[in-house]
């Protein structure tokens, strides 16, 4: 089985925020940053997996800041874990500022995808080359998220 970097599928969305992203509290709607990280989630999977792939779970999802009309919205999509068919991304969501580059973290999402064959069946994934302290970490807690999601369905939640 083929072995790939972190680096090989990291991905990066850019928007501006426009009048039609916004919700009634003015406010960037958050069904919209949903279908935002679920796009670049699946773009970093399919760059790793080299296959079709589809969202299986979606977790740990926390809004930290709101977000508004006119700011620059930026997502950057990194696969953290790998098992024999899944892939777990994790899609940090800043607002930057154009003028100094500083990025304001404002959402950070965990999701599970995995990687579909031509009959739409799970097929195995390459393995996870980890390079810096950081991406072992990780992986490790990558391991621990597992284990909950697998616990949480056994319960039936
Ligand atoms: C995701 C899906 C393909 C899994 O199929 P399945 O027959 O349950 O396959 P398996 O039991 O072999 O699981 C395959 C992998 O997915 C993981 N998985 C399955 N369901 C999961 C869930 N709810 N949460 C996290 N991981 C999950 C398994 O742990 C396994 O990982 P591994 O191979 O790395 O160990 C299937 O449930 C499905 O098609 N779901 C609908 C997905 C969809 O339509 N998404 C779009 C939403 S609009």
């Amino acid at each position: 089985m083929k072995a790939k970097h972190v680096a090989d599928s990291i991905t990066e969305q850019v928007h501006i925020v426009m009048p039609s992203h916004i919700s009634g509290t003015n406010r960037l709607f958050g069904g919209q940053l949903l279908a935002w990280i679920d796009e670049v989630s699946a773009v970093t999977a399919r760059r790793h997996c080299e296959h079709d792939v589809t969202t299986a779970a979606i977790d740990n999802l926390q809004f930290k800041a709101g977000v508004y009309i006119n700011n620059l919205l930026v997502l950057v999509g990194r696969i953290t874990y790998v098992g024999k068919t899944s892939m777990e991304i994790r899609v940090d969501t800043y607002v930057e500022d154009h003028i100094s580059g500083t990025r304001n973290v404002v959402n950070r999402a965990y999701l599970v995808l995995v990687a579909l064959d031509e009959d739409e069946n799970p097929t195995e994934v390459p393995r996870l080359i980890l390079e810096t302290e950081a991406e072992h970490a990780e992986w490790e807690a990558g391991m621990r998220r597992k284990q909950l999601r697998s616990e949480r369905r056994r319960d039936g939640y």
